[in-house]
């Protein structure tokens, strides 16, 4: 079948489309239809269904007599080992842990946060949760504490599980006391939590409420898998808006595990048995979908992997996993190869092992640059495929779907879109634009199954950040245009969300940590473009008059206070003082101006400017920087 047909019925008939691909999924009751639109423009999928997230991952491949395959393999070069895992093995393991929360009173939607590194626990301790029909939220392990607090005090945790450290390059990252911090802060408290002792550091425990992992699952009674209605929370997922307070994406069961069972034959090409790698972090979308969750429901093998694309021991580490356990489709973000790229330009040690085995991969988490694909084209001598998604959508709205079609490959564009998406590019006014022309990109509603339904705790703030600027669309935050083929081409974001090595930040949420600083009257956070990591916050601060501190500590202080109360991930190293910032005369600051200087780009002194002369200052600033180099 042509990839274009199979598109064309996804939205001309969404019910018959994906009432046939939710036959590949295991039901415990099927659902009586697909879609259900009477609460428009809210949508859900398979509702009435009940089905379980964990029999599907696992149960039913044993079942199937597929038990001895390996599910999952961790690979870890900062430990300096390889582990195994089969479906029965996690399945067993999978059990006893959901036994024992249950036994601590776990229960259907009840809310788990886990915070742990890149080990098989942390898929166990999703699995075990799909298990129970508790609701999990995976906090990424490069987040400071007070980000932790924020995300317990909306989820409201019954249990936390968390690893006892990670491991970065160099450093050992104590997670208890980050944990600890968190707990404290937080004016919910969970009733206890599991902790993952690993041999790198053993954590401390606090009597009655900290239970040691090993021992916490010892005589646990095994839990067999509940049942949950289609529409039920798989987890919660936060990500960054415009503000310091995280949307929490909710994912509902069904959907969910019907439209990541399509995506692993049809865009990535991958049969049960074959290994997929996605060298993500369980902490983020791509993590959840495609390490954990959609590999395991396709019946694959999915790789943990703990380490880096360079450093860990070297810039060959990505081809050495890839060889060794002969992966077929390998999906990573573009910083990455960039990274890798950097250190071995040549591809020496690409040569050094047998990469027979892979057929495909797949970019995304940030716009592919087409040197960066050309470079890895020519090096692997397999399709390089960009892709284009985003934690709301957890699976790809565009893609090149190489299991049906590979359609040819346009530089600089993630294809087209994928089954319900129905892509359209807006002016500002909500209409659509001819082909070529730059416009805000959206979604026709409904969105297809496994995209978001609401945010948790939060549906005014869904209605108002997704679905009001365009009513009838789903507003995806990127701007871009559209070719007449239907390529996609995303340029930008149209809100003050920042990408940073594939992570998503906010520029607000870092803006109210610098605004915490005593002697910080005002400040701005932009974004500017970095060869390695795609971009990088730099913040700019305006002082109190009478400032206790001298600028150069104010800027010490602000950096500490970032990498303290976001955490690492955030990369915050680039701040200047300024004495004002640039300024519409009704007062909104010109962030986008000031990148655009950042970054020695042309652009148009906004009419509306309160004081031109401002920009000439903040050049100043940024030309400190090694930035607006003219
Ligand atoms: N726990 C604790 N700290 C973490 C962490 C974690 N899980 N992940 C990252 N950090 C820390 C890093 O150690 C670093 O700290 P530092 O400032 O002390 O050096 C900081 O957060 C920034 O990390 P990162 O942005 O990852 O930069 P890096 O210099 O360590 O590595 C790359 C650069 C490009 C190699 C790396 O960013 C990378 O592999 N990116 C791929 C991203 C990816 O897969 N994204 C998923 C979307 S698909
Ligand atoms: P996240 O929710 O962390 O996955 O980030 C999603 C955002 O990353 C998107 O809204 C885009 O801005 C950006 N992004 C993801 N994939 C791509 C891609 N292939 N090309 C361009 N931008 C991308």
């Amino acid at each position: 079948m042509r990839y274009a047909d199979l598109h064309q019925r996804s939205i001309t008939d969404p019910n018959g489309f994906w009432m046939e691909q939710a036959q590949a999924i295991d039901w415990v009751t099927p659902p009586s239809k697909a879609l259900f639109d009477e609460h428009a423009p809210l949508y859900e999928w398979f509702s009435d269904g009940m089905v379980n997230a964990c029999w599907n991952a696992l149960d039913r491949h044993i079942e199937a007599g597929n038990g001895d395959r390996i599910a999952v393999i961790h690979d870890s070069p900062v430990t300096n080992s390889i582990t195994k895992l089969t479906y029965t093995e996690m399945r067993d393991r999978v059990a006893a842990l959901a036994g024992a929360l249950a036994a601590k009173g776990v229960t259907k939607g009840d809310r788990v946060i886990i915070y742990m590194p890149m080990v098989p626990e942390a898929l166990m301790a999703m699995l075990a949760c799909g298990r129970l029909g508790a609701i999990h939220s995976v906090v990424f392990g490069g987040f400071a504490a007070h980000e932790l607090a924020v995300r317990i005090n909306d989820a409201q945790p019954k249990c936390i599980i968390a690893g006892s450290c990670g491991i970065e390059p160099g450093r050992v990252v104590a997670y208890k006391p980050l944990l600890d911090g968190a707990i404290s802060e937080a004016t919910h408290k969970p009733d206890f939590t599991v902790i993952l002792q690993r041999d790198a550091l053993h954590a401390d425990l606090v009597a009655g409420r900290d239970h040691d992992w090993a021992e916490f699952v010892r005589d646990a009674k095994p839990a067999d898998c509940v049942p949950v209605e289609g529409n039920h929370p798989a987890y919660v997922l936060y990500t960054s808006g415009t503000t310091g307070q995280p949307k929490g994406v909710i994912r509902a069961t069904g959907g969910h595990l019907v439209a990541l069972q399509w995506t692993m034959k049809n865009i990535y090409d991958v049969d049960p048995g074959e290994v997929f790698w996605a060298a993500s972090d369980v902490g983020w979308v791509v993590g959840h979908s495609y390490i954990c969750y959609a590999p395991l429901i396709a019946g694959n093998t999915t790789i943990v992997f703990e380490g880096k694309p360079v450093g860990t021991p070297d810039a060959g580490t990505f081809w050495r996993v890839i060889s060794e356990h002969k992966v077929k489709s390998f999906f990573t973000a573009p910083t990455a190869f960039r990274a890798v790229k950097r250190e071995d330009p040549t591809g020496a040690f690409v040569g050094k092992y047998d990469l027979s085995c892979l057929k495909t991969v797949y970019l995304a988490g940030e716009r592919a640059d087409p040197d960066t694909i050309v470079w890895a084209q020519d090096q692997l001598k397999v399709p390089v495929v960009d892709h284009w998604w985003q934690t709301e959508t957890g699976w790809p709205m565009a893609a090149n779907p190489m299991g049906v079609e590979a359609l040819p490959i346009k530089l600089g564009s993630p294809a087209v879109a994928m089954p319900g998406y129905d892509i359209h590019v807006l002016d500002e006014g909500g209409h659509p634009v001819s082909a070529g022309t730059l416009g805000a990109i959206a979604v026709k509603l409904p969105l297809p199954p496994g995209t978001l339904p609401t945010l948790w705790n939060a549906e005014a703030r869904f209605r108002k950040s997704y679905l009001e600027q365009f009513p009838g669309y789903y507003a995806t935050g990127d701007a871009g245009y559209m070719d007449e083929d239907g390529y996609v081409y995303i340029m930008a974001r149209t809100d003050d969300v920042i990408n940073v090595a594939g992570h998503r930040l906010s520029t607000g949420a870092m803006e109210e940590v610098l605004a915490s600083h005593p002697d910080v009257a005002e400040c701005a956070v932009i974004g500017v473009a970095d060869d390695l990591k795609g971009q990088l916050p730099l913040g700019f601060l305006c002082l109190n008059k009478g400032a206790t501190q001298t600028p150069e500590n104010v800027v010490k202080d602000c950096i500490k206070l970032v990498r303290d109360q976001i955490g690492p991930v955030a990369a915050f190293k680039l701040a200047v003082v300024v004495d004002r910032l640039p300024k519409t005369r009704s007062g909104k600051i010109l962030r986008a101006t000031m990148a655009q200087i950042a970054d020695s780009k042309p652009f148009k002194m906004p009419a509306t400017i309160d004081d031109p002369i401002i920009l000439d200052e903040i050049a100043t600033g940024l030309k400190s920087l090694g930035y607006a180099k003219g």
